[in-house]
């Protein structure tokens, strides 16, 4: 299992209620690539991990990296993993973050991978991720 963990900053042409549609066909081309994934948003920024066979997610991310809706994307870590995968078969959850030093703290110290995603486990109860999310896996 690859996994890969970026934050990233909303680009100034990207309107909230783009979110929708930008979710809607990620999580088909992710359902049809075995890909699954999470999406945090606070209106200012994303931050996404994605797990998969290790060429369908860097391939995903050279598409992702290039989309102009967002900029700035910074590498919070990436790398084979042994574990099962965290999410279920779902393609992509989506979650919004009223906390707006949430996700730019992600990035702040020397936080490895696995203690970054561990951060986001635990704060997933208090983000909307939508509901059917399999998040309740132990970090
Ligand atoms: C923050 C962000 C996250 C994205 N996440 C995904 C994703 O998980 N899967 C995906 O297929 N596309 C994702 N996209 C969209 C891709 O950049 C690209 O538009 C899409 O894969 C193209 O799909 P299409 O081949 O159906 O046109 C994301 C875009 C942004 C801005």
């Amino acid at each position: 299992m690859y996994r890969y963990l970026y934050l990233s900053d909303v680009s100034p042409e990207f309107e909230p209620y783009q979110m929708g549609m930008l979710a809607q066909r990620a999580r088909a081309k992710n359902q049809r690539l075995n890909i699954t994934g999470l999406l945090l948003f606070d209106g200012l920024h994303f931050c996404q991990y994605l797990e998969g066979a290790k060429g369908d997610v860097q391939q995903l991310m050279r598409v992702i990296e290039r989309d102009p809706r967002h900029c700035n994307l910074r590498l919070l870590g990436e790398g084979l993993s042994t574990r099962p995968r965290r999410l279920s078969d779902e393609g992509l959850f989506v979650g919004y973050s009223t906390d707006a030093a949430f996700l730019p703290g992600l990035a702040e110290g020397m936080a490895g991978m696995d203690q970054v995603v561990a951060q986001i486990w635990e704060a997933l109860p208090r983000l909307d991720v939508d509901q059917s999310a399999d998040w309740n896996r132990p970090a």
